[in-house]
């Protein structure tokens, strides 16, 4: 299965913060906010993307991630002119997924848990119909949110309701069969002007194809929206690495863990990044 990053934006929320850098490059504690996601699909073995961003971010994107060789992947580039919707990344990527499902994940979206790895590989290999990945929140009237019946069945999705049907919000990582783009094509901008996400999720729903995978207390799924979520993002990254010698959205480490490359490889992208002490974690991977 193919994967698509939604790395766009005009980060507004995060003002001043984003006027000069795309929000999704910012610092998640050790690592720019966009290998967590990057890492996530990995893990799913997911080994092509196309990442898309706003036009005037793409050369700062490329210089960070290149054509993707290097980890043992291949990294499309597209750009979204205006952020008109997240379903438009359909749209956008229409030639990149050449008839094929894909995995679509937030570039600001933060997973971590155990036995993250299996289940995405399990949902992504040869998936029918749509899944999406919910989590019980404190505050479902920020996201879309899923409604099930006593069965466990989803029921409704709706965005950022005003009066929540439960507690359950719809994770910004998601997985569709090859329908997606001409569901896609098929929707018109909601009353804020967007192609939305929900919507397309709401015809997979109506179809009887819509499996939600609920995230257990083991996952955590991490919010970059506002300036204390992201501080508590990287607090939850430092603590984390800190304490048991770990890195996490590590993607070098990622990559040499799924055998996409050898430990000679590891060895050598850990060569220009032992002064920060990051190339240090690498090498010590491989002895
Ligand atoms: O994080 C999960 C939530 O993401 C879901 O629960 C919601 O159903 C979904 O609509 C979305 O809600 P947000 O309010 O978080 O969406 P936001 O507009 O903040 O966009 C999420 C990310 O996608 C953000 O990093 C910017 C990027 N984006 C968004 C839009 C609308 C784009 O790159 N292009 C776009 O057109």
């Amino acid at each position: 299965m193919k994967g698509i990053i939604l790395a766009g934006g005009t980060g507004s929320r995060l003002h001043p913060l984003t006027i000069g850098v795309s929000k999704q490059l910012l610092p998640v504690y050790d690592k720019p906010m966009i290998y967590y996601p990057l890492a996530t699909l990995m893990q799913g073995g997911i080994r092509e993307v196309m990442v898309i961003t706003a036009p005037e971010d793409a050369d700062a994107f490329y210089r960070l991630l290149g054509d993707g060789t290097q980890w043992g992947m291949a990294l499309d580039y597209a750009v979204q002119p205006a952020p008109t919707g997240i379903a438009e990344s359909f749209l956008i990527a229409r030639e990149f997924l050449d008839g094929e499902g894909c995995t679509l994940i937030l570039g600001d979206n933060l997973f971590h848990g155990w036995g993250l790895s299996d289940l995405l590989q399990k949902t992504f290999v040869g998936a029918t119909g749509a899944t999406v990945f919910a989590q019980e929140v404190h505050d479902p009237e920020r996201y879309g949110v899923v409604t099930f019946d006593e069965q466990g069945t989803a029921t409704s999705i709706v965005e950022k309701p005003d009066q929540p049907g439960s507690n359950w919000a719809v994770t910004g990582l998601y997985a569709y069969d090859h329908r997606v783009v001409s569901y896609a094509e098929s929707l018109r901008p909601s009353a804020r002007g967007e192609l939305e996400i929900t919507a397309i999720n709401q015809i997979y729903l109506d179809h009887g194809e819509l499996n939600v995978s609920k995230f257990g207390r083991g996952m955590a799924w991490l919010d970059t929206g506002t300036f204390d979520s992201m501080v508590a993002a990287s607090e939850f990254v430092r603590v984390l690495e800190q304490r048991q010698s770990t890195k996490i959205g590590c993607v070098e480490e990622t990559a040499w863990r799924m055998g996409w490359i050898s430990d000679d490889q590891l060895v050598a992208l850990a060569q220009p990044l032992l002064k920060s002490g990051y190339g240090d974690f690498l090498v010590n991977l491989v002895s």
